[in-house]
């Protein structure tokens, strides 16, 4: 296995021509994925990096597994709740975990367990790249398993050519809406989470044929702010794993639309633009750059 992992300058390795984490993320693990047992009832959160994961994460737990997050002995972390599929840092046996499975994950749809084509729902979440690009910068920076990359228009090129953590933002986005329908998919942004976070909520319940009613919707709408999940330990990877982030960031960083302008040159958002013009234009999606 050893052999098989290939170290680049930030501390990641190619799996498949995707740029994975090194001690993160098991070659045979990942291997492992492509014929996991999927089971009618369950659930996967898919999306790149920095788009709402956490977020939805949040949610799942809360429709799901609400027993499971109440204070005391019994409080579990979300990631141990909605684990990522690939990560299993925790080492859960995710063939003997109890239904309903919810889980999260980063994978490209060429990595995906086949069985999610016949059974199983899915939730595609989707964030605009450069807010993606802005935040993934500053996770880049924040951990301790990544060489740090201060200099942000290093970081965009690299961003650009699919050479950061998790690859190419454009080929996930693009590769998943090629095939969406090939899933029991619902697919939301992160920008629409952020301007109806209700509407965002029904809409995941009704997918997934939970029939709420109006206080519960309140609650866990009201649970799954921003504020209230960056002051919940349990809803934050670098709380949970503090060896692997620098205790002055946090993961939950900002959560607005439009932080890349604070960032971004003209020239940056230019270049930017012509690109994602070229490698978007079939994909049928509207994002909201700012609000
Ligand atoms: P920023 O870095 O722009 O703040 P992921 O979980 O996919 O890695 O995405 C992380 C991004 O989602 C971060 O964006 C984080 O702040 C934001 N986020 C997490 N929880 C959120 C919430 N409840 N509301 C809004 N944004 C949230």
């Amino acid at each position: 296995e050893e052999q098989k992992i290939q170290i680049t300058s930030l501390g990641l390795f190619p799996y498949k021509g995707i740029n994975l984490v090194r001690g993160v993320h098991q070659v045979q693990h990942l291997d492992s994925l492509e014929k996991f047992e999927i089971r009618g009832d369950d659930i996967v959160a898919v999306t790149y990096p920095r788009s709402g994961t956490t977020w939805t994460q949040y949610i799942l737990s809360l429709l799901y597994h609400g027993d499971q997050m109440t204070e005391g002995s019994n409080k579990h972390p979300i990631q141990e709740l909605v684990p990522l599929l690939e990560d299993n840092i925790r080492r859960i046996d995710y063939n003997n975990k109890p239904s309903t499975r919810t889980f999260a994950s980063h994978l490209h749809l060429s990595s995906i367990p086949q069985g999610l084509r016949e059974k199983g729902k899915l939730i595609y979440i989707a964030r605009n790249p450069k807010d993606v690009a802005v935040s993934l910068f500053h996770l880049h920076n924040f951990t301790n398993v990544l060489e740090s990359e201060p200099d942000f228009n290093i970081f965009l090129i690299k961003f650009l050519k699919g050479e950061v953590l998790w690859g190419s933002w454009f080929d996930h986005v693009a590769d998943w809406y090629a095939h969406k329908d090939e899933f029991d998919i619902l697919s939301l942004t992160y920008e629409d989470m952020i301007k109806d976070t209700r509407g965002a909520v029904v809409r995941i319940s009704n997918f997934l044929g939970k029939k709420l009613d109006d206080q519960t919707i309140d609650t866990i709408v009201d649970k799954s702010t921003f504020k209230n999940m960056k002051e919940d330990p349990q809803a934050r990877r670098d709380k949970q794993h503090p060896a692997f982030f620098e205790q002055s960031g946090s993961f939950i960083r900002k959560g607005k639309v439009g932080d890349w302008k604070t960032m971004f040159t003209v020239a940056q958002s230019e270049t930017f633009d012509h690109i994602y013009m070229k490698k978007m234009k079939d994909v049928p999606l509207e994002f909201d750059w700012e609000l």
